[in-house]
């Protein structure tokens, strides 16, 4: 089956389900370029997306562990672009322990994914916020004793 897509410019776009693109139209090589890289995400059932904020001096958060502030303004509705497109979103016990994160959309428009919090030695504090909202379905996945 050929997903077939097309763009504000009336470019339509055929994808196949090996990532490959055709199209009668021409295409500049930037487009090109940009099309080789993105159509393989269009042509996968499933993925899982990595994300990380990240200071330029390389630091995923401050020496005491706070992350909030290492992300701008623009990374930050990118991660939220990312959430509105997922359907779960994973966090480890030291995260929800150190950023108490909401975990849903609000920089852009978009459903909030599920929230999985891995915490194998139940840690976590049960006052956090996704523990106590029901703005979208938690999964508090705790270790066998
Ligand atoms: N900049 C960013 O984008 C960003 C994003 C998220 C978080 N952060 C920061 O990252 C820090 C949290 O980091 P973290 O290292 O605690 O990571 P984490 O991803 O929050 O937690 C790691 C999880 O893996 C578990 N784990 C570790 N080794 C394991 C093993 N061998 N077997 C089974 N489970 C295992 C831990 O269990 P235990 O409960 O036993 O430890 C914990 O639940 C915070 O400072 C947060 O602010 C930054």
């Amino acid at each position: 089956m050929a997903l077939r897509h097309r763009h504000a410019c009336n470019v339509a776009i055929t994808l196949t389900p090996t990532g490959e693109w055709q199209t009668a139209q021409s295409v500049t090589a930037e487009a090109r370029e940009l099309l080789d890289c993105l159509t393989p995400l269009a042509s996968r059932p499933a993925w899982v997306v990595a994300q990380l904020g990240q200071s330029m001096d390389g630091r995923i958060a401050t020496e005491s562990g706070h992350s909030h502030y290492i992300n701008g303004h623009e990374s930050l509705v990118h991660l939220h672009r990312l959430r509105a497109l997922v359907d779960a979103v994973v966090v480890g016990a030291g995260t929800a322990s150190a950023d108490n994160p909401q975990l849903t959309v609000r920089h852009v428009s978009g459903t909030h994914p599920a929230r999985v919090v891995l915490d194998p030695r139940g840690r976590i504090p049960s006052d956090l916020a996704l523990l106590n909202s029901d703005s979208a379905p938690t999964l508090h996945i705790v270790g066998l004793a």
